[in-house]
């Protein structure tokens, strides 16, 4: 059954549940509150009578006829003597009430012959044995009562219906957008990501909105690196298998002779060595992406990694006339796989040395938690149009290697629960490459 109608069902039931119980009690309540209504009624009337009979005894006649006239059932007795002085109730009824009064008098409704009455009675003074009872047939109060049920199911028909219509406007409200959602989704299980559009909601239907489109862009992101991944890869594993190819035939059909011959064996043999490397570290990111067994954390002194990885690169930015300058910060505890951890140092720092024109500056700097370590070059800076994807596997620039470096960083440094950010600085040329840790004690 479609959410709406399901919605719309749940409240109506409520509703209906609701009314219910509450024209249960008010229908049980009506009675009691009748019958207090109408005692106080007789009670009234029978002061007002008693207060006519005593300042207009001569009258009593015409007051009986107006009594009769009215049809109140009265009945004016004397106790001790069982005595009836003036009744308008059937005579075995009256009969009844006065042999019984001592155990009526507590009762709100006597029993009559053919009916129940509700009654008021009280002594005319405190000194006779004179009592007054005024009655009201029970069946006047019923058909009050049924005339209130009538209106009260009525009232609560049409509050049923108008409920039952709001609920259908905030249902629909409520659902529409789901279902807009529900055909955006589908947009992207169709992969259509460029389709997907904002849909109107507020308060969690909003952000469950906002994370599908917000998953909808990471999906397309994800898909594209991918795409552009296996084109790459395929593009840097070609080219070495091509020479080699182009090489090893050469040599087989007599082409290459001698030194030519030669110079085909070594590159064939560099050639391999570079498929080596690019094969291996593929399968390091794949590790590292997913396998425990390649990463083996313990607590090292992340600053002291630092000063490996320059002492490791001194040679080469001797050769390349760099000259590298090393602040570090005070001794920097974090729970990391200490090699592979060097691993990303040396990466990241012998790209700035390779981009570098005179000067390499390594600088780290504790802020609460959290350690940041800035390498920072004065070269020409990351292209712009490398920025968005420079982690991405196989994404080099002019004079690159193979473009594998800084995905293996990141993997690292992610593993590590630490970050990696790349900018090119403002002040002058060059990059700087920003890495954090989190602290472990
Ligand atoms: N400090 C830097 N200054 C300018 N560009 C840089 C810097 N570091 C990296 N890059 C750019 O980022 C690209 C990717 O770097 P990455 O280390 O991933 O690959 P690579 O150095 O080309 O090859 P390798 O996989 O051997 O490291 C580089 O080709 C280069 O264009
Ligand atoms: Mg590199």
């Amino acid at each position: 059954m479609k959410l709406l109608y399901q919605l719309n069902a749940a409240f109506t039931a409520l509703i209906v549940v609701i009314m219910s119980i509450a024209a249960f009690f008010i229908y049980s309540l009506l009675m009691d509150m009748l019958i207090q209504d109408e005692q106080r009624q007789l009670k009234a009337r029978a002061e007002l009578l008693i207060s006519v009979l005593n300042d207009r005894e001569t009258r009593s006649d015409e007051l009986s006829r107006l009594i009769q006239d009215r049809n109140y059932p009265i009945l004016l007795f004397e106790r001790s003597q069982n005595t009836v002085f003036f009744s308008t109730v059937p005579p075995a009824t009256a009969e009844n009430w006065i042999s019984n009064y001592d155990e009526l008098v507590d009762q709100e409704v006597w029993e009559g012959q053919n009916e129940r009455y509700v009654v008021y009675d009280f002594p005319l003074s405190s000194q006779s044995n004179e009592v007054l009872v005024m009655a009201t047939p029970l069946n006047d109060l019923q058909a009050v009562q049924t005339v209130f049920a009538l209106r009260m199911i009525f009232v609560f028909v049409i509050g049923l219906l108008l409920a039952v219509i709001i609920s259908h406007f905030l249902t629909r409200r409520l659902v529409t957008p789901l279902t807009r959602l529900k055909q955006e989704v589908k947009k992207i299980e169709k992969r259509q990501f460029e389709d997907v559009q904002p849909v109107k909601a507020s308060g969690e239907i909003k952000e469950v909105e906002q994370s599908v489109r917000h998953m909808a862009e990471e999906l397309a992101r994800y898909i594209h690196s991918q795409k552009q991944f296996f084109q790459n890869a395929s593009h840097e594993l070609k080219t070495p298998l091509q020479s080699i190819q182009g090489y090893a035939e050469g040599i087989r059909d007599g082409i290459f002779e001698g030194e030519a011959a030669e110079k085909g064996y070594n590159v064939m043999i560099q050639e391999t060595e570079r498929l080596k490397k690019i094969v291996n570290e593929m399968i390091l990111l794949a590790k590292l992406d997913s396998s425990a067994d390649i990463y083996h954390p313990s607590h090292t002194n992340v600053t002291d990694l630092l000063t490996q990885a320059k002492d490791r690169l001194l040679p080469l930015a001797r050769d390349k006339e760099v000259e590298l300058e090393l602040e570090i910060a005070d001794t920097f505890h974090s729970y990391v796989d200490e090699e592979r951890v060097l691993q990303a140092f040396i990466n990241i720092i012998s790209n700035g040395i390779r981009h570098a024109h005179q000067k390499l500056r390594i600088s780290s700097n504790i802020e609460g938690e959290v350690l940041t370590i800035r390498v920072q070059d004065d070269g020409e800076g990351i292209p712009e149009e490398l920025l968005p994807q420079l982690f991405e596997r196989f994404i080099k620039g002019k004079g690159g290697e193979t473009g594998l470096g800084l995905a293996i960083s990141r993997a690292i440094v992610e593993r590590s629960g630490g970050t990696i950010q790349a900018y090119n600085r403002t002040d002058q040329n060059g990059a700087i490459f920003e890495i954090r840790f989190p602290k472990i004690d």
